[in-house]
Parts: structure tokens; C-alpha cells; sequence
């Protein structure tokens, strides 16, 4: 997989309304924004509240960098982007916020303090669900200082755009069948296996191969790696190639930012219109804690 090695760019200029300090900067790469001037850990006013509803959906991913949240602040903040919904492996939610998963490589008296390994297939959150997730939240609480560990993400509607004229139009009709079993097999090898009620309460969904963003109205690609298993109404043979192209066509470095992340970084995005994947890092010599929510989107359409 291939990467642009972009950097954040968080000092900005004031803007012209909004709370006094509030800014937004974009970030040094095709997509994202950082917010300063805003500390999260107080209630958001209405008015800020406005500007990074504006600002997620114009940068599709906004960073605040710097921020000290509890749990309690974090659930708080999701509210902002929609309702929290609470993640189906059950092993790693936090017990007093559930709406909060953990994602670590620590392990403290035998127990994981997190999901290990999460997310390394580029993907939009639940993306198998009817309803898919509109935005993640994930909340740097302990970050790796030296080997990595950062996190990818790639604008669908920048690599739709990008595509042929009649590349687009061969895939706007067209829908993709996406696998709960697939995508949970790949990502919780260490959880409990699924059990034959769990694979029939969590059946395949059909998802077009392109989708309209609510807000916007902008087309986006919408199959990922980590769920798909075929695309309807051509021959598997033609299904596989279409998925090999798209699959490498959404990691080209043309549409990545790559977040590095520091300790107390947020990031928030809108998987409507993103793809996302976490790195790899030393996981034998540094610890990696994240604070992960999200929150209910609608029917991809
Ligand atoms: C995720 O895919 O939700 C997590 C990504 C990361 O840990 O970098």
C-alpha cells in the first residue's frame, strides 16, 4: 500500500466568526482540517457547534489537536456529529460509557485493554450494516512516539471523480454484497468466534458500488476491502477484476492523508465519503491506546 507522507499543519489564521480563537486550518494533504481554539472538554456553544458541523462536512476529516478528554466528554462530543451508537464486539467497550470501544495492544493482567489489530484493511465504519456509520470519532489517549501506528484515509468522492467517464458509468448502476462475517473474521481474531445465531442476526447487506452523499449530493465510491464479497449482476470473473481495480484505485496516495498521530489528537470523519485504515507499529516496544465512538448514519443510496 502506498501513501503520501503529508503532514498536519495545525497553526492557522483566525477566521471571521465563530468563537474568538476558534480556526480551520487545512491540513497538508488532499483532504482534512484542523480545528483549534476549541477545547473540547467544555460544552460546545452553539455557534462553534455550527462551524465544525461546516467544517466536517467541506474536509470530510477534522483533527483537534491537543485535547484532554474523559469518557464522558468524548460520548458529549460524538453527540455532535449524530447518535452514538454502541459497537457490536462487546469485549472491548468501556464498562461505564459503552457508546466508547478500546483499541490497545496492552494487555494488563492477561486481559486486553483493546481491540489489537484493528482496522489494518481499508474501510468506511459498518459498512455491512443496512444503515452504515456517519462519523467516527478516535480519541489518541496513548499514541506510539516513534514506529507509526498512523491512520489512512482516502476521499471516495475524489477517487470517483477521478475515474474515467465510462468507468463511472459502468459502476453507477451497479451494487456490491458486504459480509458482517467477512469483515468481523478479518478484524477480531481474538475475540470469541461468531456463533450460528450471531451469522444469522448479522446477514449481508447489498450496497450500491456508488453513493450519493446525503448532504452534498457528490457520488462517492462505497466497496471496501475489508467487507465486500462480490459485486451483483456480473460474472464473478468480472466482479474479482472490478474489485482488484477499485480496491487498489481507493489506496492511490493521490487521495491519502496520512495522520501521525500525538497524545490527545481527536479525529473525526464522515464515512459517507472516506475510506480509512490504521498502520502498523512496534507493538513488542510501544503501547497504543485509542478511545473509539461513532455514530448512526442512514441507507446509502
Ligand atoms: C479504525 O479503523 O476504526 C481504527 C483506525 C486506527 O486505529 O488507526
Amino acid at each position: 500500500m502506498t501513501s503520501t507522507a503529508a503532514t498536519r499543519r495545525i497553526d492557522s489564521e483566525a477566521v471571521t466568526s465563530g468563537p474568538p480563537n476558534l480556526a480551520v486550518q487545512p491540513l497538508d494533504g488532499p483532504l482534512g482540517c484542523a480545528i483549534t481554539g476549541l477545547d473540547l472538554s467544555r460544552v460546545v456553544d452553539d455557534a462553534a457547534a455550527a462551524r465544525v458541523r461546516d467544517a466536517f462536512i467541506e474536509h470530510k476529516l477534522i483533527v483537534f489537536p491537543r485535547q484532554s478528554l474523559g469518557e464522558a466528554d468524548l460520548v458529549r462530543v460524538s453527540h455532535l456529529f449524530g447518535d452514538p451508537v454502541v459497537h457490536h464486539v462487546g469485549e472491548y467497550l468501556d464498562q461505564d460509557f459503552p457508546q466508547i470501544m478500546r483499541l490497545s495492544n496492552n494487555v494488563v493482567d492477561g486481559k486486553p485493554l483493546g481491540a489489537p489489530n484493528n482496522g489494518i484493511f481499508w474501510h468506511s465504519d459498518q459498512i455491512f450494516r443496512e444503515q452504515p456509520m456517519l462519523a467516527t470519532l478516535l480519541y489518541g489517549v496513548q499514541t506510539p512516539l516513534t514506529s507509526g501506528g498512523d491512520t489512512l484515509f482516502s476521499d471516495m468522492y475524489a477517487a470517483f471523480e477521478a475515474l474515467p467517464e465510462e468507468m463511472q458509468a459502468k459502476l453507477l448502476p451497479l451494487q456490491a454484497v458486504h459480509s458482517f462475517v467477512a469483515s468481523y473474521e478479518r478484524n477480531y481474531v481474538r475475540a470469541r468466534s461468531l456463533s450460528a445465531e450471531d451469522k444469522a442476526l448479522n446477514p449481508d447487506v447489498v450496497h450500491p458500488v456508488v453513493r450519493t452523499h446525503p448532504q452534498t449530493g457528490r457520488k462517492a465510491l462505497f466497496v471496501d476491502p475489508d467487507s465486500v464479497t462480490r459485486i451483483m449482476g456480473v460474472i464473478p470473473q468480472e466482479s474479482e477484476d472490478l474489485l482488484s481495480f477499485l480496491f487498489a484505485h481507493i489506496a492511490d496516495e493521490r487521495f491519502v492523508y496520512r495522520h501521525a498521530w500525538t497524545q490527545g489528537d481527536l479525529a473525526v470523519w464522515d464515512n459517507r465519503c472516506l475510506m480509512h485504515c490504521a498502520t502498523s507499529y512496534d507493538d513488542s516496544s510501544e503501547i497504543r491506546l485509542m478511545f473509539r465512538t461513532q455514530t448512526q448514519g442512514d441507507r446509502p443510496v
